[in-house]
């Protein structure tokens, strides 16, 4: 063998070795999962080593995607859409040009990526809001909120809130033809994050008058305090949002200094003052037996109380929804939660079902067995999956069905 066709060999071997990850037994489209996530991967090293160099932010370069995947607001013959802005803040508009008989329906959808990065214009975003406007004949109403690093919590919440506020005005529910009885907010992942926490927030403000008939929560991040769950555990290293990165963007959304970070990582972050927390994200008490597996409880390690000192915002429930009290759940709205079983925050959103149902809300809960983080960006070429396409659609026929 000639020195050439040994450094073929050898160099194979290594992407063999950098592409292959292990991917759970249960799923299909492996190699192709495999790809898109060494394709992950890779942009997660180009973005350690440019902020190591100190070229950019972590997250600057993360942003490619999102980038990359931009969609002018494009009208065809079933939807209008337009970029506008509600009360100050961006947000796309997606109306059918379907006649309606009555009232239309509306959804108020809140993207995801880690309050760092994605957006209204990312590919999928626009299309999964085209798929829900078009199959509710619905007006769907994406939300265009700031991002970190360059903006903190509470900017995310409060752009997202002021949205939802300004719609649910009566003479702006009839200015746009839309059934007051029939609204819901949704959101994925760090988006499902905040439409909990916009639900929340609703209740306790006098001056929106409308309820919200639905929140539905698509794999969502609820809780800041334990980032140690058996779910963590179980899917450290799992395709798409490996704990590492999922602490990365905790801490991001509330400081860009790394003693957050840090210190979420090793799971010391909440002093001993803040004890009294802990119940409501207690896994022994509020996962059913079957996700708990072989993990045993323990108490938790309290760290310095200087870091809730200096960044108070991951103890708010406006960023941690499992962090508010039962009185505070018993009025929210009929909740769909979808959860994911190759996911770190799989038991954010199961833990969430088992309080709103001990609070007596109305829960749905769909756990899909063989789909990992993020399942519903992965419907366009060439990341399109067939696990993508069929979770948008089970969650877009429920709420065809519920809303
Ligand atoms: C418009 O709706 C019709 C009927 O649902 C569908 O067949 C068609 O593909 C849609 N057009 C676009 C551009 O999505
Ligand atoms: C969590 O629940 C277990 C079992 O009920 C209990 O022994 C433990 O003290 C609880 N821990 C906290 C911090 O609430």
């Amino acid at each position: 063998m000639g020195t050439k066709s040994l450094c073929l060999l050898l160099a194979s071997v290594l992407v063999a070795y950098y592409v292959y990850t292990p991917i759970p037994e249960n799923m299909e489209e492996r190699w192709k999962l495999m790809l898109i996530n060494a394709a992950f991967r890779t942009l997660g090293h180009v973005a350690e080593l440019t902020e190591w160099l100190g070229l950019k932010h972590y997250m600057e370069v993360l942003m490619m995607p999102t980038n990359m995947e931009y969609t002018a607001p494009v009208s065809d013959e079933n939807l209008t859409v337009t970029d506008t802005k509600f009360d100050n803040v961006p947000v796309r508009l997606y109306i059918p040009r379907k006649q309606s008989s009555g009232l239309r329906r509306a959804v108020i959808y809140i993207h995801g990526g880690g309050w760092c990065l994605g957006g209204v214009a990312m590919e999928p975003y626009d299309l999964l809001s085209r798929w829900t406007a078009s199959k509710l004949n619905a007006i769907v109403i994406s939300i265009e909120y700031r991002l970190a690093p360059m903006y903190h919590f509470p900017t995310q919440f409060e752009d997202v809130y002021t949205v939802v506020k300004f719609f649910l005005q009566n003479s702006v529910l009839a200015q746009y033809g839309v059934d007051p009885n029939r609204i819901c907010v949704s959101g994925d992942s760090a988006g499902g994050n905040l439409a909990a926490a916009v639900a929340q927030q609703l209740l306790d403000d006098l001056e929106v008058k409308v309820n919200l008939k639905i929140q539905a929560l698509i794999y969502p991040a609820l809780q800041t305090i334990d980032l140690d769950l058996p779910s963590y555990k179980d899917n450290e290293n799992k395709p798409i949002l490996p704990k590492s990165l999922m602490v990365r963007f905790w801490s991001e959304y509330f400081t860009t200094d790394i003693s957050l970070h840090d210190a979420m990582a090793s799971n010391r972050h909440v002093s001993a003052e803040s004890s009294h927390l802990f119940k409501y994200v207690n896994w022994s008490n509020l996962l059913p037996e079957e996700f708990k597996k072989d993990h045993v409880y323990t108490n938790p390690v309290y760290g310095s109380s200087r870091i809730a000192k200096q960044y108070p915002g991951f103890l708010d429930p406006r960023a941690a929804p499992l962090l508010a009290d039962d009185t505070k759940l018993l009025g929210l709205p009929m909740t769909y939660v979808l959860t994911c079983e190759h996911d770190v925050l799989r038991d954010d959103g199961i833990m969430y079902v088992s309080r709103l149902k001990e609070a007596g809300v109305k829960v749905i809960h769909e756990h899909i067995k063989d789909a990992i983080h993020g399942a519903m960006i992965f419907i366009i070429s060439p990341t399109d999956l067939a696990l993508g396409h069929r979770v948008a659609n089970q969650y877009i026929e429920w709420l065809n069905m519920n809303l």
